[in-house]
C-alpha cells in the first residue's frame, strides 16, 4: 500500500490536457478544445455511456475516463428551468478531461430548451440531447420525456429550435415505442418526423416504455428489447447515425450490434461493471491507451477526491461510484466496507483508502483492468 496510494503511473496515460474544473468557455460552440462546427463531431462516436440520474454525475464521469479517454459520456438529465434559473457550475461544471461530454435535456418548452441550450454551448460540451425516453411520473407530469413520442412534430420542433442557437450536434435520445405507439411502423412515423429537423444521432433504447402501469426501473427490464427493429431502422434511415442503447453488458454484444448499427450506448454495465471501458477502448477505438492497474485508479481518484474536498465537496459521493472496483476479486468486501464507512465530510480519505485497501492482495492492485489483447 506504501507504494500504491504515492506514485501514480504515467504509463497509463490517464492524464489528460487540462485537467481542470470546467466553467464557461470562451467560444459558443463548444470552446475549451477542439471546436466543433457542426455536423456530428463528439456525437458520431462508437460508444457512450448513457445518461443515468444519481449515477452518470461528473465524479463518477471522471472515474469512467480513467477506463476509457475515447468513450462519449453523458450527464444525468438535467431540466432546462434548472440550468436557466439554478446553480449553473453546479448543474453543469465539468472537467476538461471529461470530455467529450454529452449533456442530456429533458423539457418540452422550446424557449427553456434553447436557452439551456445556449449556456450549456458556453460551458464547452460537445453534444445537446434531448431525452425522449425517460418514463417517470415525474417526467410525465411535465409533459416531457418518452411520453413525447406520441408527439414527434413537436419533438421535431424542439430539436429545429435547439439547433438554430448552437453549431452543437443537437441528438435525441428515445424508446422504440410506448403504450399505444408499440409497433415498428409507430417507430418509423416517429423518426420519419424527427428527422427533417436535423438530429445529428438518434440513440434508440430498445424497448418500448410502458407509461400507465410500470415503475422507471421496470421500464428498463420488463419490456422485452426488440434489437430487430433497431437494426431495421438502421438499414432503412441509411444516412441516419443510429445508436443502439438497452442491455449491452459484454464487448463481444458490442462488437454484435456494431456489425448492424453506428454506435452503442451502455448503461448500467458500464456503471456496474467500468473495466467494460476499458475493454472498449482496447477493442473499438484501438488507441495506444494502457489500460491501468487498480492502483492507479484508487491513486488518481485519491487526488481527484481531495480537490474535490477542498471545494467543498463531501468524499462519499465519490467513494459510492467506487465501491464495485475490486468486484469479484479477494478484498472486495473490506474495501467496500471500509469505503462505505467514510462519510464524514472532512474525512481524511488517504487514511480511508488505506485501510479500504488493506485487504486487497498486492497481486490485485497491480493488475491493469484490461489487458493487451
Ligand atoms: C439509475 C438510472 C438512471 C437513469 N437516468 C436516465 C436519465 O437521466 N436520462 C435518460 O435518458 N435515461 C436514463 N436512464 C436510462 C439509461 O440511459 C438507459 O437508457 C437504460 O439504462 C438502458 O440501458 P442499459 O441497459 O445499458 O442500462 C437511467 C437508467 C438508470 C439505471
Amino acid at each position: 500500500m506504501k507504494v500504491h496510494l504515492q506514485t501514480v503511473s504515467r504509463r497509463s496515460q490517464v492524464s489528460r490536457a487540462g485537467d481542470h474544473d470546467g466553467g464557461p468557455a470562451a467560444s459558443a460552440d463548444g470552446g475549451g478544445g477542439a471546436r466543433i462546427t457542426g455536423g456530428r463531431g463528439a456525437a458520431a462516436t462508437r460508444v457512450s455511456v448513457a445518461p443515468m440520474m444519481d449515477k452518470s454525475d461528473r465524479d463518477f464521469r471522471y472515474l469512467a475516463r480513467l477506463f476509457s479517454p475515447h468513450t462519449l459520456l453523458y450527464t444525468e438529465m438535467v431540466s432546462p428551468r434548472a440550468v436557466l434559473y439554478g446553480d449553473r457550475d453546479v448543474l453543469l461544471g465539468f472537467e476538461q478531461v471529461e470530455r467529450p461530454l454529452a449533456l442530456q435535456l429533458g423539457g418540452d418548452d422550446a424557449d427553456e430548451l434553447k436557452a439551456a441550450t445556449r449556456i450549456a454551448a458556453d460551458y464547452g460540451y460537445d453534444e445537446i440531447n434531448l431525452n425522449i425516453g425517460c418514463p417517470s411520473d415525474r417526467v410525465q407530469e411535465g409533459r416531457f420525456g418518452a411520453c413525447l413520442m406520441a408527439r414527434p412534430r413537436h419533438v421535431a420542433d424542439l430539436v429545429a429550435e435547439m439547433r438554430s442557437v448552437t453549431n452543437l450536434p443537437v441528438t435525441v435520445k428515445h424508446r422504440i415505442g410506448i403504450d399505444g405507439l408499440e409497433q415498428y411502423q409507430d417507430l418509423v412515423r416517429f423518426v420519419e418526423t424527427v428527422v427533417p429537423s436535423g438530429p445529428a444521432k438518434l440513440t434508440v433504447h430498445a424497448r418500448i416504455a410502458i407509461l400507465k402501469g410500470l415503475s422507471p426501473k421496470e421500464n428498463r427490464s420488463v419490456p422485452p428489447l426488440r434489437y430487430h427493429d433497431v437494426y431495421r431502422l438502421k438499414r432503412e434511415f441509411p444516412k441516419e447515425f443510429i445508436e443502439l442503447n438497452g442491455g449491452v453488458g459484454t464487448i463481444a454484444a458490442v462488437h454484435t450490434h456494431l456489425a448492424e448499427v453506428d454506435a452503442v450506448m451502455i448503461g448500467r454495465a458500464a456503471y456496474d461493471t467500468p473495466k467494460l471501458l476499458a475493454e472498449v477502448e482496447r477493442e473499438v477505438f484501438d488507441s495506444a491507451f494502457v489500460a491501468p492497474t487498480r492502483g492507479e485508479i484508487v491513486e488518481r481518484m485519491l487526488a481527484y477526491i481531495e480537490r474535490r474536498q477542498a471545494a467543498g465537496r463531501p468524499p462519499h459521493t465519490v467513494f459510492r461510484h467506487m465501491l464495485g472496483l475490486f468486484a469479484c476479486l479477494p478484498g472486495s468486501r473490506s474495501w467496500k466496507r471500509a469505503l462505505s464507512g467514510g462519510i464524514a465530510k472532512d474525512v481524511d480519505v488517504k487514511a480511508v483508502l488505506h485501510r479500504a485497501l488493506a485487504g486487497v492482495p498486492r497481486e490485485v492492485l497491480d493488475q491493469r483492468v484490461a489487458s493487451k489483447g
